[in-house]
């Protein structure tokens, strides 16, 4: 590949596959975990009297924001949700748009629009902080979307055997062109110590009073291997050429046998990571 076409390449492709039917049928333990940590956190919520303002960063397909609705049963003045995919807000909003529950593009890492500031009560964001590289700007931009009092709860992905699986192709003759920028897509939490030690003090700098930070130990079982293949198609960033599409997923499938996350004889799968949890109060 040309050094022009390689830059076109970087400078294009680093957001997830906005194939959002995709992942609505494949986001299998990202919605088993959003169900595990709302479970888990919304009976140590302090919620505001009356109707809460409600807001959900990251929604893709929508049905993660759904499930949040339906923890609040569906009980708010307003429940906005954005992401920074055009084709996501626009599939999610023909799914579960209401006059009440509104899907907006709007990018966290980016400047807010002035009229969001301190407008909500609860900020939820589930499985799409680790996609961010200016990590204080998003915690300052969702602190600043928070109103008095208000409270968030957030996961991101650390340690997920996702990066290791493309990460085994970076050095190959055949994918190196294609993850020669991998490390845009990799968490900034995937590879360090105490990620929760890390997230906790930009939180405090940011302003918080409150910050609790979990680093969880999660294991998800597939039921079976194409289970693996649809997430690993949805969360992919890389535009690979249709003609070379399930060589490359193939190929990918092949690490997984070798790192033994596909148990050959059972042709199940296992992945083992760590879910950063977060639960603050401005
Ligand atoms: C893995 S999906 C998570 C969807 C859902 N929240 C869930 O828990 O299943 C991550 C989403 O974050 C979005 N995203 C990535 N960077 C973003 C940004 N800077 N601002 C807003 N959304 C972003 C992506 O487009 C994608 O739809």
């Amino acid at each position: 590949m040309s050094e022009q076409n390689s830059q076109n390449y970087k400078a294009k492709s680093f957001a997830m596959n906005d194939d959002a039917a995709l992942y609505q049928k494949s986001n299998c333990y990202p919605r088993r975990d959003a169900v595990d940590v709302l479970t888990e956190f919304l009976p140590k919520f302090r919620w505001k009297e009356g109707k809460k303002r409600i807001f959900d960063i990251g929604c893709a397909d929508g049905s993660v924001t759904n499930i949040i609705s339906a923890f609040c049963n569906n009980d708010y003045e307003v429940f906005e949700a954005c992401d920074i995919n055009e084709r996501a807000v626009k599939y999610a909003t023909e799914y579960y748009g209401t006059d009440k529950m509104i899907f907006r593009v709007m990018d966290i890492e980016g400047q807010l629009p002035k009229e969001m500031n301190g407008k909500f009560d609860n900020v939820f964001s589930f499985y799409t902080l680790q996609w961010i590289k200016n990590q204080e700007k998003a915690f300052q931009n969702i602190y600043d979307l928070m109103a008095k009092d208000g409270e968030c709860l957030l996961t991101l992905l650390a340690r997920i055997p996702v990066y290791s699986l493309f990460n085994a192709l970076k050095d190959t003759d055949t994918w190196g062109y294609l993850l020669k920028y991998i490390n845009q897509f990799i968490s900034p939490y995937h590879d360090v110590s105490d990620p929760d030690v890390i997230i906790q003090s930009l939180l405090e700098k940011v302003g918080f009073q409150y910050v609790d930070v979990r680093c969880r130990q999660k294991k998800y079982e597939f039921k079976d291997i194409q289970q693996l293949r649809n997430i690993l198609e949805a969360v992919s960033p890389f535009n690979v050429d249709k003609k070379l599409y399930e060589q490359f997923f193939d190929d990918i499938m092949e690490v997984a046998e070798d790192m033994r996350i596909i148990d050959r004889r059972t042709k199940t799968a296992t992945f083992h990571y760590n879910l950063i949890v977060i639960h603050c109060r401005k």
